[in-house]
């Protein structure tokens, strides 16, 4: 039998009520190298581990890396689109690139499942990683971020998951791998609220109760549905998102955790650059006006088997 495209980690899974993002640096010892480098061999028996005790609760685990902690991990050969996050933008609306080498994307039903997992994951890595952020993120209402609109719903479907998120024959060493983009955005949910429903729908570019696609004739250019729908060609390129919301509303933060998935980077960064420079530059995303990304990173996901196969890599050897 022709061997098929690799086993990719949980990238199309579907969509569930919880989530825990963790982005972490790695301790650039050898000790703690070889150590991280054996746990890529361990994660996927670990998350069998907790999810087989609930079934229903849909657990999954997606691990990522960055790119200098790619040669640091696995050296050659690595992912051909992997670089470090590109920021956009300017002062005061900026994409802004933080520190992180590796992320883990942790979904189930509930954050239980979720929390039980990250602890099994992280325990063992006790001083060869620091967590530089981590959070909690819960599916808010009929699917809406915590700005009141629903998220989601353009994403792709069915057969095109697979096909606008996995590496194919481009890069065929690391089929089956994706791209994710993540970046954390904190909400001035005063001023957002303080916006009539109308105009907040001009800036998202669709209906808030019901959610649906304004008409072209009201719709304008720099709504955020305008900004981040880009072709290719005369084809629509989409990406995959789940986005979360999280928060402390005692401390007055409301936050989305963006979450992209793609085949290459190139198009997340398109939609960054429409969002925060603006298309023309200067028609920026009004959504911005009332968010603050505070984080960003650029990751590579491989395929489950490749991830298994890196534990055993030796990076000197190649
Ligand atoms: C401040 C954080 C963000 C919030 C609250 C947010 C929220 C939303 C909402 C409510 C929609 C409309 C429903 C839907 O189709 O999902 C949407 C659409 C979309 N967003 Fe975002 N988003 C955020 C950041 C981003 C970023 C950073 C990107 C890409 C880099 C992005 C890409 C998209 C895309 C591709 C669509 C679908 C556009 C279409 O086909 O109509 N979003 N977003």
């Amino acid at each position: 039998m022709d061997n098929p495209t690799p086993e990719p980690q949980a990238v199309c899974s579907p969509i569930t009520g919880s989530a825990i993002f963790i982005v972490a640096t790695l301790v650039p010892d050898p000790d703690s190298i070889a150590k991280v480098r054996a746990w890529c061999g361990d994660i996927a028996a670990l998350t069998r581990s907790v999810g087989k005790r609930v079934p229903s609760g849909n657990l999954s685990c997606i691990c990522a890396f960055g790119s200098s902690a790619w040669d640091n991990l696995f050296g050659h050969p690595r992912p051909a689109s992997l670089h470090a996050f590109r920021e956009f933008g300017e002062e005061g609306r900026r994409a802004v690139a933080t520190p992180g080498d590796i992320l883990l994307h942790i979904r189930a039903e509930q954050m239980d499942l979720c929390f039980e997992l990250a602890t099994q994951l992280l325990n063992p890595l006790r001083g060869a990683l620091s967590v530089v952020d981590e959070v909690q993120g819960f599916r808010y209402f009929d699917m809406r971020s915590i700005i009141g609109f629903v998220d989601g719903t353009e994403n792709p479907t069915g057969r095109k998951i697979a096909e606008f998120t996995l590496v194919g024959a481009e890069d065929p060493t690391f089929a089956g791998g994706s791209y994710v983009l993540v970046q954390k955005y904190l909400h001035n949910m005063d001023a957002w609220n303080e916006l009539p429903v109308e105009t907040q729908e001009k800036v998202i570019g669709r209906t808030k109760l019901s959610d649906i696609e304004l008409d072209d004739s009201i719709k304008p250019s720099c709504s955020h549905s305008s900004l981040t729908t880009i072709t290719e060609n005369g084809q629509e390129v989409k990406i995959l998102r789940d986005n979360m919301p999280f928060g402390r509303p005692g401390a007055g933060e409301f936050g989305t955790y963006f979450i992209g998935y793609a085949r290459s980077p190139a198009p997340i960064e398109l939609m960054l650059e429409n969002m925060f420079v603006g298309k023309p530059p200067g028609n920026y995303d009004r959504l911005l006006d009332f968010s603050t990304a505070v984080t960003g990173g650029l990751f590579f996901v491989p395929s489950a088997d490749l991830l298994e196969e890196l534990a055993d890599r030796e990076p000197s050897e190649n």
